[in-house]
């Protein structure tokens, strides 16, 4: 049988990055607690694994005096400057672990809120990256993710409009949403900050998913762009399987398949793609 793996499987460089710093912390402070502001990522097996290294999960700013002892890690997504304005209060050691991606769209937000623009953001109102960005626009920005928001906006005549977009966001409809605006108004400034990662990913994996007779999608049932990735597959490949883990998986049914494709969700670790990998090539 032939396997093909997705090169762009697994952990984009952010998530990477987030994850990597939280396991670098446990090693670097051991007599000091670490927290993390939300789970770092969406997948159960990560966050059991932190836990049992000590790391515990602060679900909101309520949760944040816990912390005033330890260190606070900022995941991928990013946090609305009054949680960072909190921390420096409350004397909390943070590391930020923001995606310079995100972090790049935050500078913007902030930049464009002191010149007296009116931020847009084209992305899904509670996605904490979206609340993040917000947090860094000023007291007037707005969010919007369809065309009839896009129609209703409005915005004082007197500002210019910056318009930029969540990183994991459509690029045609981040098009459609953007001409709508350009309709209606003619100062506008349009940054288009979505990040390649989610796009090469889901591209290459409609490739390999023409290509097979089965295909194997693995992530967190909850990661919203595992759910995206296992569409994609499933409407070039019938044939197509959405798992967490490697128990979720009954190997029979890759029994009368030649060549089997692989791919993995943002938040899915690589250990987790490599036993399944493993297993199907042990397998047949
Ligand atoms: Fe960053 Fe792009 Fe991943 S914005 S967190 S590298 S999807």
């Amino acid at each position: 049988m032939k396997v093909l793996l997705a090169k762009t499987a697994g952990f984009c460089f952010g998530v990477k990055r987030a994850v990597d710093t939280v396991y670098q912390q446990v090693e670097e402070n051991k007599d000091c607690k670490i927290y993390t502001f939300g789970p770092i990522i969406h997948n159960d097996e990560v966050i059991k694994d932190m836990q049992a290294k000590g790391v515990t999960v602060l679900e909101g700013e309520e949760d944040l005096p816990k912390a005033k002892n330890g260190i606070v890690i900022i995941r991928s997504h990013g946090v609305p400057k009054r949680i960072c304005d909190r921390m420096d209060e409350l004397g909390i050691q943070y590391v930020d672990a923001t995606c310079p991606f995100v972090k790049k769209i935050h500078k913007i937000a902030m930049e464009k809120a002191e010149e007296g623009a009116f931020l847009v953001v084209i992305g899904n109102p509670v996605h904490p990256e979206v609340e993040g960005i917000m947090g860094w626009a000023g007291e007037d920005a707005a969010v919007i993710s369809t065309a009839e928001e896009a129609e209703h906006l409005t915005v004082p005549e007197d500002r210019k409009i910056c318009v930029v977009a969540q990183t994991t966001f459509n690029y045609n409809k981040f098009k459609e949403l953007v001409e709508i605006i350009s309709k209606r108004r003619y100062d506008i400034s349009v940054l288009n900050t979505i990040c390649s990662a989610t796009k090469e990913r889901q591209t290459e994996t409609a490739r390999i998913a023409d290509r097979v007779d089965a295909m194997i999608v693995i992530g967190d049932k909850r990661s919203s762009n595992t759910q995206k990735l296992f569409e994609i597959c499933k409407n070039a490949c019938n044939n197509t399987y959405y798992i967490q883990t490697l128990d979720d998986f009954d190997m029979n049914q890759l029994r009368s398949v030649e060549t089997v494709g692989i791919t993995a969700g943002a938040s899915t670790p690589n250990k987790i793609i490599e036993e399944v990998q493993n297993n199907v090539r042990i397998n047949f």
